[in-house]
């Protein structure tokens, strides 16, 4: 048996996918390039345990093939869904793309793992599904959820799809709603935005928004240590189960990491804000989340969002470098 992982060639999935595969899993990645990098699971061709499949997962005839070539010789055990576009403001400008790679990417999985039999399913969904709700502690049961994004409209249609699919035929589906992920390597976020526009202007920063957007960040290795917490506890949640992830603060400001970011570049940079209270369209100012139903059973974040964006910096500083020579 072998594990699928969809969008294993992004951020967070390359990231899952060397935890899985050291703990001795088979993974097959399934990923289209579309976001991702072939490079970032160069170290991983070389394993028995690891193959790589370009695969659309939004096209019901490619999707139905990668079923097709595994269920004979190594059926998929379970699949991870981490395909998406992860840009809000591309989805902005182009529905199509959201609606394809967020959404028709979990339609046409959840036919194929009907379709074949695979019952287990953990999809990436996010905080961008409860849209605005302001001040509040955000918790599973908040609501109502009215997404102010594309990109968080089609998550939640997707989260819709799963629940019907976990009331029909699966046997579980975690629903993770992820908050602001942070680390290497990095293919997109408000670090690596900053970085990129630094090498456009190297002394001037301009950030998005007036800086007072205030979110809750999570190291990637704490986000994949909670998710694989709930693999190993899945008898303590319910078959359906939507689940907060994210670290136990309020969150940091997104001025705060822009001159923590300057401070580690240890050059004059001034940085300049915008007006708005939001950078972007479907940009969510602010958002505090409950955590309780993970803390609750024993996981807890090794990192707070400063902690996380003071590493990511780091790391992705050094990314940066490696690429730039
Ligand atoms: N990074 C975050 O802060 C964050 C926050 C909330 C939710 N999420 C969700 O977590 C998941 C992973 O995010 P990420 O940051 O690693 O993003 P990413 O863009 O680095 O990875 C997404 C991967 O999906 C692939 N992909 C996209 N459409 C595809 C398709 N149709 N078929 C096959 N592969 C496809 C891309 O090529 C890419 O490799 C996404 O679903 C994202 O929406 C991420």
């Amino acid at each position: 048996m072998s594990i699928l992982l969809v969008g294993g060639a992004g951020f967070i999935g390359s990231n899952l996918a060397t935890i899985l595969l050291g703990k001795g899993e088979r993974v097959v990645v399934a990923d289209n390039l579309s976001r991702g990098n072939l490079e970032i699971l160069t170290n991983h061709f070389s394993s028995d345990l690891f193959d790589f499949r370009n695969v659309d997962i939004s096209d019901c005839d490619q999707c139905a093939k990668l079923f097709d070539e595994y269920a004979s010789s190594e059926p998929f055990s379970e699949a991870w869904h981490l395909a998406a576009n992860s840009d809000i403001p591309t989805g902005t400008l182009n529905p199509d793309i959201d609606f394809k790679d967020t959404f028709c990417s979990t339609f046409q999985l959840l036919k194929c793992m009907r379709d074949y039999g695979v019952l287990k399913l953990n999809f990436a969904s996010s905080s961008a599904i409860y849209g605005d709700l302001g001040d509040s502690k955000i918790s599973e049961n908040s609501g109502p959820l009215l997404p102010i994004s594309n990109y968080g409209a089609m998550k939640l249609a997707s989260e819709a799809i799963c629940s019907a699919a976990g009331e029909s035929f699966l046997e579980f589906v975690n629903i993770f709603r992820f908050p602001n992920v942070v680390g290497v390597p990095a293919t997109h976020g408000v670090i690596l935005d900053f970085f990129e526009k630094l090498k456009r202007t190297p002394n001037q920063l301009q950030v998005l928004g007036n800086g007072f957007q205030q979110k809750a960040y999570l190291h990637v290795t704490d986000l994949i240590s909670a998710m694989l917490f709930v693999r190993e506890n899945q008898d303590n949640f319910a078959r359906i189960n939507p689940l907060n992830i994210g670290p136990i603060d309020e969150g940091v400001q997104v001025r705060w990491i822009a001159e923590r970011l300057v401070e580690r570049i240890g050059r004059d940079i001034s940085i300049e804000y915008g007006t708005e209270n939001r950078g972007w369209v479907g940009d969510v100012p602010r958002f505090y989340y409950s955590v309780d139903k993970l803390t609750k059973l024993g996981w807890k974040p090794s990192l707070n969002s400063e902690q996380a964006i003071i590493k990511a910096i780091d790391e992705i500083a050094i990314q940066e470098e490696i690429l730039s020579r």
